[in-house]
């Protein structure tokens, strides 16, 4: 069933007090709004998120980690396994986000191994796809998403595929406060949508959740969520205020 969500990725920020604090109001106020329409998810740093999900009490609102190990457990220094994942309560894991693609240098193998164990440990994958300002301004920004699509999650069975969630961030839109247009947003949208049923079936594609995540925010988020082929955000600024990912969340 296709689902709203409004996902926040807090990435590399909040100490453990300021985490749970800023979990509890977000939760509260998801309380207090009452309708359920929406998913709420928070994407917290590994070090809260047992803390997290022992602190939220909203029904609708689920812990995401930001990324998770490729190997099942071992002798992997630092590493994060999907077991503890799940361990935490978590029940949501972002994968492939383009900070992660660029910095940590994150390649398509890799991120099939990351989906692959999060779908055999009952995470669900937020899967980020998304293009650099170069790509957009070339025009081949299409091609480009398709080919992330391809390498990753079109091979996964329709089973599995059924499991995830998309979020499509073009690169230039993150944290720059210049977000893509809705008809931007909504005609990548609409192209993955129409893949995934040329890829899948049109059941698959009308049931599959796509955010659209870059520089979204209280006064653009009404706009962007009107879109017929966008089911919600991931929010990375904006998810760090609560009131303002309230704001967010209720654009719906
Ligand atoms: P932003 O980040 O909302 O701060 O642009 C979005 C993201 O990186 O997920």
């Amino acid at each position: 069933m296709r689902k709203k969500i409004v996902a926040g990725n807090w990435k590399c920020n909040t100490t453990l007090a300021e985490g749970v604090a800023l979990a509890k109001q977000v939760s509260n106020l998801v309380a207090e709004r009452g309708a359920k329409d929406v998913v709420v998810v928070l994407g917290t740093p590994f070090t809260h998120l047992a803390s997290v999900a022992s602190a939220i009490e909203a029904e609708n609102v689920f812990v995401a980690a930001q990324n998770c190990a490729a190997e099942p457990k071992g002798a992997f220094t630092g590493e994060v396994s999907v077991s503890m994942i799940q361990s935490t309560g978590a029940a949501y894991v972002i994968l492939g986000h383009s900070e992660r693609r660029e910095y940590y240098h994150e390649t398509s193998e890799i991120l099939n191994k990351k989906v692959a164990l999060a779908l055999a440990q009952g995470l669900i994958p937020i899967y980020c796809c998304g293009e650099a300002l170069a790509i957009r301004e070339a025009g081949t920004e299409n091609a480009f998403v398709k080919t992330q699509l391809e390498e990753t999650i079109f091979n996964l069975s329709a089973d599995d595929f059924k499991k995830i969630v998309i979020a499509y961030e073009p690169i230039w839109a993150i944290g720059t406060g210049r977000t893509a247009s809705s008809q931007q947003a909504q005609d990548m949208l609409a192209f993955i949508r129409q893949l995934i049923a040329t890829k899948f079936d049109q059941t698959i594609a009308n049931d599959c959740s796509i955010l659209y995540g870059g520089s979204c925010s209280p006064a653009n988020a009404k706009e962007l969520f009107g879109q017929p082929d966008i089911d919600g955000g991931l929010i990375g600024g904006a998810s760090l205020k609560a009131e303002d990912f309230l704001s967010i969340i209720n654009a719906y």
